[in-house]
């Protein structure tokens, strides 16, 4: 059976994540990318919201004389970080993504990613409120403090790319712009500039402190892991139905963008924490951030680079929430339980 014939015989074969101007995007089933529905349940699965976090005893602590001034720095720059980083991940999904995927059930997780994108900018503004922080101060940050603004600038400049009306993915160039853009927020917003802000802020959960805070950032650790298991699928089918595109000139500038990118969270950790706080500080940080983009550069078939050890083993039992003690009894209302999901 030649495969053009045996294509046209299996239902949905004709999909493709890009260019798939042959099926209507509308039609849903049959299903072709089974990973990209499996996501989709994943995310259904992990349903919140943050406002059924209790924040009475995180408001007491910010009260208090608990917190040292450089954790106050940490915990302000992390929100000032992630208040606005949110926004650009859900513009950047909606105005420049959303368009260029011609299948339906990609675009069915990308709906319920958009709408978990705007629940974790809701998450910021409840903080916000709740402690009574300077509204103007947090959700400026974006501007005023150079070491966020450059994360911003980067990841906005590869937007911009795509908001060209005449931009297209009809040639290798456009596909490769596109797969930049992919990378750009998938890879690197989702996958390395947010993790030092999970880090240091699950930090004090983990001593106890400022646990309302820290229980909405585990939720939104786990939303963001689905999102970036579903971008390296997106990004690694594209590969696999555009091979002439992934060019050794075009892996070795993904490789460079990456390296940009760890140079700016390093900055970025060193900005947070400018006196480290309780086992955490600016050196250790550039280990961590090094040892995950060398496992976000495997996961799209690019060699590490960096070969660094993993400082913080105490993470990866605290993205495992099914151990978390009454996690869930707290919560007002019942969602599936998340205990099956899959963690990277
Ligand atoms: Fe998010
Ligand atoms: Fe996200």
């Amino acid at each position: 059976m030649n495969l053009e014939f045996e294509e046209a015989q299996t239902p949905g074969a004709q999909k493709r994540l890009i260019n798939g101007s042959s099926v209507d995007v509308n039609q849903l089933m049959p299903l072709k990318y089974k990973w990209a529905w499996e996501h989709y349940l994943n995310g259904c699965a992990n349903h919140w919201m943050p406002t059924e976090v209790p924040m009475a005893r995180d408001i007491e602590i910010w009260r208090s004389s608990t917190l040292s001034a450089n954790e106050r720095l940490v915990i302000m720059r992390n929100l000032g970080f992630f208040a606005t980083a949110e926004s650009l991940v859900g513009n950047n999904l909606v105005l420049s993504i959303f368009k260029q995927i011609t299948n339906a059930e990609c675009r069915q997780y990308l709906l319920r990613q958009a709408f978990e994108e705007a629940v974790h900018t809701h998450a910021f503004l409840y903080i916000v409120e709740s402690l009574g922080l300077n509204e103007r101060e947090v959700f400026g940050m974006y501007h005023d403090i150079p070491a966020i603004a450059r994360k911003d600038d980067f990841e906005m400049k590869l937007t911009s790319a795509l908001l060209d009306p005449n931009f297209s993915t009809e040639t290798p160039e456009g596909i490769q712009t596109f797969l930049k853009n992919l990378i750009g927020y998938y890879v690197i917003m989702e996958g390395i500039f947010f993790y030092s802000g999970f880090v240091m802020m699950l930090s004090f959960h983990r001593r106890n402190l400022m646990t309302g805070v820290g229980e909405q950032f585990q939720y939104i650790l786990r939303d963001e892991t689905i999102h970036l298991n579903f971008g390296i699928d997106l990004i690694n089918g594209i590969k696999a139905e555009n091979p002439d595109v992934w060019t050794p000139t075009f892996k070795q500038h993904i490789s460079e963008l990456i390296k940009e990118a760890v140079e700016l969270e390093i900055a970025y950790a060193q900005d947070c924490l400018p006196q480290g706080i309780l086992g955490l500080n600016a050196e250790a940080f550039r280990h961590y951030v090094q040892h995950i983009a060398d496992r976000r550069l495997e996961r799209i078939g690019l060699p590490a680079l960096y070969h660094a050890s993993h400082p913080f083993p105490w993470m990866s039992e605290t993205m495992d929430l099914s151990k978390e003690k009454n996690f869930f009894e707290t919560r007002v209302t019942e969602y599936k339980s998340a205990a099956t999901l899959q963690w990277d």
